[in-house]
Protein backbone atom coordinates (compact mmCIF):
# COMPACT_ATOMS: atom_id res chain seq x y z
CA UNK A 1 0.00 0.00 0.00
CA UNK A 2 1.41 3.60 -0.76
CA UNK A 3 -0.51 5.81 0.95
CA UNK A 4 1.08 9.50 0.50
CA UNK A 5 1.27 11.53 3.53
CA UNK A 6 -0.77 14.89 3.20
CA UNK A 7 0.71 18.46 4.39
CA UNK A 8 -1.23 18.48 8.15
CA UNK A 9 0.54 21.59 9.06
CA UNK A 10 2.82 24.33 7.80
CA UNK A 11 4.70 26.64 11.08
CA UNK A 12 6.31 29.45 10.04
CA UNK A 13 9.32 29.96 12.36
CA UNK A 14 9.03 32.06 14.86
CA UNK A 15 12.03 34.52 16.35
CA UNK A 16 13.31 33.88 19.57
CA UNK A 17 16.35 34.69 21.72
CA UNK A 18 17.42 31.62 23.68
CA UNK A 19 20.98 31.31 25.81
CA UNK A 20 22.95 34.02 26.53
CA UNK A 21 21.27 35.87 23.51
CA UNK A 22 21.52 33.82 20.77
CA UNK A 23 18.85 34.74 17.41
CA UNK A 24 16.86 31.70 17.02
CA UNK A 25 14.34 30.49 13.91
CA UNK A 26 11.69 28.26 16.22
CA UNK A 27 9.06 25.88 14.90
CA UNK A 28 8.85 23.32 17.24
CA UNK A 29 8.13 24.36 20.84
CA UNK A 30 6.71 27.64 19.75
CA UNK A 31 3.65 29.26 20.17
CA UNK A 32 2.19 27.42 16.84
CA UNK A 33 3.32 23.66 17.71
CA UNK A 34 4.65 23.01 21.40
CA UNK A 35 5.36 19.17 20.94
CA UNK A 36 5.73 16.73 17.75
CA UNK A 37 6.14 13.76 19.55
CA UNK A 38 8.63 12.61 19.70
CA UNK A 39 10.13 15.99 18.56
CA UNK A 40 10.37 18.57 21.35
CA UNK A 41 12.07 21.27 19.68
CA UNK A 42 13.23 22.31 16.34
CA UNK A 43 15.69 25.65 16.34
CA UNK A 44 17.54 27.07 12.93
CA UNK A 45 20.28 29.56 13.85
CA UNK A 46 21.93 31.48 11.76
CA UNK A 47 23.07 34.93 10.17
CA UNK A 48 25.53 36.89 8.72
CA UNK A 49 25.38 38.92 11.79
CA UNK A 50 27.84 37.70 13.99
CA UNK A 51 25.86 39.31 17.63
CA UNK A 52 23.26 37.10 16.48
CA UNK A 53 25.11 34.14 17.41
CA UNK A 54 28.70 35.20 19.18
CA UNK A 55 26.79 35.17 22.85
CA UNK A 56 26.85 31.08 22.69
CA UNK A 57 24.86 28.84 25.31
CA UNK A 58 27.34 28.99 28.27
CA UNK A 59 27.66 26.09 30.49
CA UNK A 60 23.68 24.43 31.26
CA UNK A 61 21.85 21.07 32.30
CA UNK A 62 19.67 18.56 30.05
CA UNK A 63 18.05 15.62 31.52
CA UNK A 64 15.60 13.49 29.61
CA UNK A 65 16.30 14.12 26.23
CA UNK A 66 18.47 14.05 22.84
CA UNK A 67 19.82 17.12 21.06
CA UNK A 68 20.71 16.54 17.42
CA UNK A 69 22.42 19.17 16.26
CA UNK A 70 23.37 19.91 12.21
CA UNK A 71 25.98 21.99 10.74
CA UNK A 72 25.69 23.69 7.67
CA UNK A 73 28.39 26.54 8.22
CA UNK A 74 30.30 28.08 10.83
CA UNK A 75 31.83 25.93 13.90
CA UNK A 76 30.66 25.04 17.32
CA UNK A 77 33.04 24.22 19.75
CA UNK A 78 31.44 22.30 23.24
CA UNK A 79 32.79 20.80 26.09
CA UNK A 80 31.09 18.62 29.08
CA UNK A 81 30.85 17.99 32.65
CA UNK A 82 32.13 14.09 31.34
CA UNK A 83 35.21 15.79 30.02
CA UNK A 84 34.60 15.78 26.56
CA UNK A 85 34.81 18.94 24.61
CA UNK A 86 35.42 18.95 20.83
CA UNK A 87 34.26 21.05 17.80
CA UNK A 88 32.20 20.22 15.52
CA UNK A 89 31.58 22.14 11.71
CA UNK A 90 30.14 22.06 8.14
CA UNK A 91 27.83 18.90 7.56
CA UNK A 92 29.00 17.23 10.85
CA UNK A 93 26.35 16.22 13.26
CA UNK A 94 26.45 15.51 17.04
CA UNK A 95 23.65 13.13 18.22
CA UNK A 96 23.89 13.71 22.56
CA UNK A 97 21.97 11.37 24.49
CA UNK A 98 21.68 13.57 27.56
CA UNK A 99 20.40 10.30 29.67
CA UNK A 100 20.04 11.37 33.49
CA UNK A 101 21.98 14.33 32.74
CA UNK A 102 24.81 16.68 31.61
CA UNK A 103 26.14 19.75 31.81
CA UNK A 104 27.07 21.76 28.79
CA UNK A 105 28.40 24.64 26.88
CA UNK A 106 28.08 25.04 23.17
CA UNK A 107 29.85 27.93 21.65
CA UNK A 108 28.86 29.03 17.76
CA UNK A 109 32.32 30.67 15.99
CA UNK A 110 31.40 31.79 12.34
CA UNK A 111 34.25 30.33 9.46
CA UNK A 112 34.44 33.47 6.57
CA UNK A 113 31.79 35.43 8.50
CA UNK A 114 28.88 32.29 7.76
CA UNK A 115 27.21 30.56 10.72
CA UNK A 116 24.02 28.23 9.92
CA UNK A 117 22.49 25.20 11.71
CA UNK A 118 19.97 23.26 13.21
CA UNK A 119 19.15 22.03 16.63
CA UNK A 120 16.38 19.41 17.01
CA UNK A 121 15.49 17.50 20.61
CA UNK A 122 14.18 14.36 20.76
CA UNK A 123 12.72 12.91 23.34
CA UNK A 124 13.53 9.94 25.52
CA UNK A 125 11.32 7.25 26.45
CA UNK A 126 10.45 7.04 30.34
CA UNK A 127 12.56 3.79 30.40
CA UNK A 128 16.19 5.37 29.39
CA UNK A 129 15.38 9.32 30.86
CA UNK A 130 17.89 8.13 33.65
CA UNK A 131 20.17 6.33 31.11
CA UNK A 132 24.01 7.35 31.04
CA UNK A 133 24.42 9.43 28.64
CA UNK A 134 25.95 9.33 25.00
CA UNK A 135 27.26 11.12 22.33
CA UNK A 136 27.58 10.20 18.71
CA UNK A 137 29.33 12.15 16.66
CA UNK A 138 30.21 11.95 13.22
CA UNK A 139 32.22 14.32 10.96
CA UNK A 140 31.54 15.72 7.44
CA UNK A 141 33.09 12.92 5.90
CA UNK A 142 31.47 9.76 7.41
CA UNK A 143 28.01 10.98 6.31
CA UNK A 144 27.22 9.00 3.48
CA UNK A 145 25.47 10.60 0.83
CA UNK A 146 22.98 8.80 -1.84
CA UNK A 147 23.27 9.53 -5.08
CA UNK A 148 19.55 9.43 -7.46
CA UNK A 149 18.19 9.93 -10.54
CA UNK A 150 17.61 13.34 -11.63
CA UNK A 151 20.27 14.93 -9.72
CA UNK A 152 18.63 13.98 -6.30
CA UNK A 153 21.13 14.24 -3.88
CA UNK A 154 20.78 12.66 -0.26
CA UNK A 155 23.03 13.15 3.24
CA UNK A 156 22.42 10.44 5.40
CA UNK A 157 22.22 11.15 8.91
CA UNK A 158 19.89 8.54 10.66
CA UNK A 159 17.77 6.02 8.57
CA UNK A 160 18.14 4.79 5.34
CA UNK A 161 17.44 6.27 1.50
CA UNK A 162 18.79 4.52 -2.14
CA UNK A 163 20.18 1.70 -0.20
CA UNK A 164 22.70 4.10 2.06
CA UNK A 165 22.76 3.85 5.97
CA UNK A 166 22.98 6.99 7.94
CA UNK A 167 25.74 6.22 10.50
CA UNK A 168 23.81 7.34 13.81
CA UNK A 169 22.29 3.93 15.49
CA UNK A 170 20.43 2.54 18.68
CA UNK A 171 18.20 5.57 19.27
CA UNK A 172 14.70 5.02 20.71
CA UNK A 173 13.33 6.80 18.18
CA UNK A 174 13.98 5.10 15.51
CA UNK A 175 14.51 8.39 13.76
CA UNK A 176 15.61 9.27 10.16
CA UNK A 177 17.29 12.41 9.91
CA UNK A 178 17.66 13.64 6.08
CA UNK A 179 19.39 16.23 4.24
CA UNK A 180 18.05 16.32 0.87
CA UNK A 181 18.39 18.68 -2.34
CA UNK A 182 16.30 18.49 -5.55
CA UNK A 183 16.91 20.40 -8.20
CA UNK A 184 13.90 22.51 -9.70
CA UNK A 185 10.84 20.58 -10.75
CA UNK A 186 12.10 17.19 -9.60
CA UNK A 187 9.43 14.53 -7.68
CA UNK A 188 10.99 12.41 -5.03
CA UNK A 189 9.16 9.98 -2.59
CA UNK A 190 10.61 8.82 0.25
CA UNK A 191 9.29 5.83 2.45
CA UNK A 192 8.26 7.16 5.67
CA UNK A 193 7.38 4.38 8.06
CA UNK A 194 3.26 4.41 8.50
CA UNK A 195 2.77 5.29 12.53
CA UNK A 196 5.79 7.55 12.78
CA UNK A 197 6.06 11.21 13.35
CA UNK A 198 7.44 13.24 9.84
CA UNK A 199 7.85 16.50 9.13
CA UNK A 200 10.19 18.70 6.36
CA UNK A 201 11.98 21.49 7.28
CA UNK A 202 12.60 23.72 3.68
CA UNK A 203 15.31 25.46 4.35
CA UNK A 204 16.29 26.69 0.45
CA UNK A 205 14.38 27.08 -2.37
CA UNK A 206 10.73 26.20 -2.67
CA UNK A 207 8.61 22.73 -2.92
CA UNK A 208 5.43 21.07 -3.09
CA UNK A 209 4.84 18.60 -0.61
CA UNK A 210 2.38 15.65 -0.71
CA UNK A 211 -0.40 16.10 -3.09
CA UNK A 212 -0.66 19.87 -2.84
CA UNK A 213 0.14 22.26 -5.61
CA UNK A 214 0.41 25.05 -3.89
CA UNK A 215 4.59 25.39 -3.20
CA UNK A 216 5.74 26.56 -0.41
CA UNK A 217 8.61 29.04 0.56
CA UNK A 218 11.52 28.69 2.48
CA UNK A 219 11.89 28.67 5.78
CA UNK A 220 8.74 26.14 6.95
CA UNK A 221 8.15 23.72 8.63
CA UNK A 222 5.99 21.15 7.15
CA UNK A 223 4.03 18.54 9.60
CA UNK A 224 2.78 15.77 7.32
CA UNK A 225 0.00 13.18 8.29
CA UNK A 226 0.13 9.57 8.43
CA UNK A 227 0.62 7.52 5.62
CA UNK A 228 3.73 5.38 4.23
CA UNK A 229 5.08 7.53 1.83
CA UNK A 230 6.39 11.65 1.62
CA UNK A 231 5.94 13.07 -1.47
CA UNK A 232 8.11 16.58 -2.57
CA UNK A 233 8.28 18.13 -5.65
CA UNK A 234 11.32 20.98 -6.01
CA UNK A 235 9.78 24.56 -6.86
CA UNK A 236 11.45 26.69 -9.72
CA UNK A 237 14.79 27.30 -8.20
CA UNK A 238 15.41 23.77 -6.62
CA UNK A 239 15.07 23.20 -2.87
CA UNK A 240 16.74 21.59 -0.01
CA UNK A 241 15.17 20.22 3.13
CA UNK A 242 15.78 18.12 6.32
CA UNK A 243 12.95 15.27 6.01
CA UNK A 244 12.88 13.84 9.90
CA UNK A 245 10.90 10.80 11.01
CA UNK A 246 10.54 9.18 14.59
CA UNK A 247 8.33 6.85 16.18
CA UNK A 248 5.87 8.30 19.17
CA UNK A 249 6.36 8.10 22.53
CA UNK A 250 2.46 8.39 23.97
CA UNK A 251 3.62 9.37 27.48
CA UNK A 252 2.85 11.74 29.54
CA UNK A 253 5.20 14.87 29.06
CA UNK A 254 6.80 17.47 32.55
CA UNK A 255 9.12 20.01 30.81
CA UNK A 256 10.53 22.92 32.40
CA UNK A 257 13.76 24.58 30.36
CA UNK A 258 16.20 22.00 29.30
CA UNK A 259 14.73 19.30 31.64
CA UNK A 260 11.67 17.04 30.15
CA UNK A 261 10.65 14.02 32.36
CA UNK A 262 7.15 12.11 32.52
CA UNK A 263 6.22 14.01 35.46
CA UNK A 264 6.20 17.37 37.62
CA UNK A 265 7.94 15.60 40.56
CA UNK A 266 10.97 14.16 38.33
CA UNK A 267 11.41 17.87 36.87
CA UNK A 268 12.23 18.60 40.57
CA UNK A 269 14.01 16.02 41.53
CA UNK A 270 15.89 17.03 38.26
CA UNK A 271 16.22 20.67 40.63
CA UNK A 272 17.39 19.32 43.75
CA UNK A 273 19.86 17.03 42.36
CA UNK A 274 21.53 20.12 40.42
CA UNK A 275 21.33 22.00 44.07
CA UNK A 276 22.98 19.11 45.80
CA UNK A 277 25.51 18.43 43.37
CA UNK A 278 23.97 14.87 42.69
CA UNK A 279 23.25 16.17 39.10
CA UNK A 280 25.79 14.87 37.22
CA UNK A 281 27.37 10.88 38.27
CA UNK A 282 30.35 9.54 36.90
CA UNK A 283 28.00 6.60 36.60
FE1 LIG B 1 22.37 22.24 25.20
Amino acid sequence: MNQVRQIQQVIEPQVVMEGAGVRLRRSIAGRALDYLDPFLLFDHFGSDNPADYLPGFPMHPHRGIETVTYMLAGKVTHRDSLGNAGTIGAGDVQWMTSGRGIMHEEMPQPVSGKMAGFQLWVNLPARLKMTRPRYQEYLAASIPEAQLADGVGIRVVAGEAGGVRGPVTEIAAEPTYLDIRLPAGVTYAHPAPAGHTAFAYLFEGSALFGDSDRPLASPRLIVFGDGDVVQTRAGDEGARFLLVSGKPLGEPIARYGPFVMNTRQEIMQALADLQNGTFVTAD
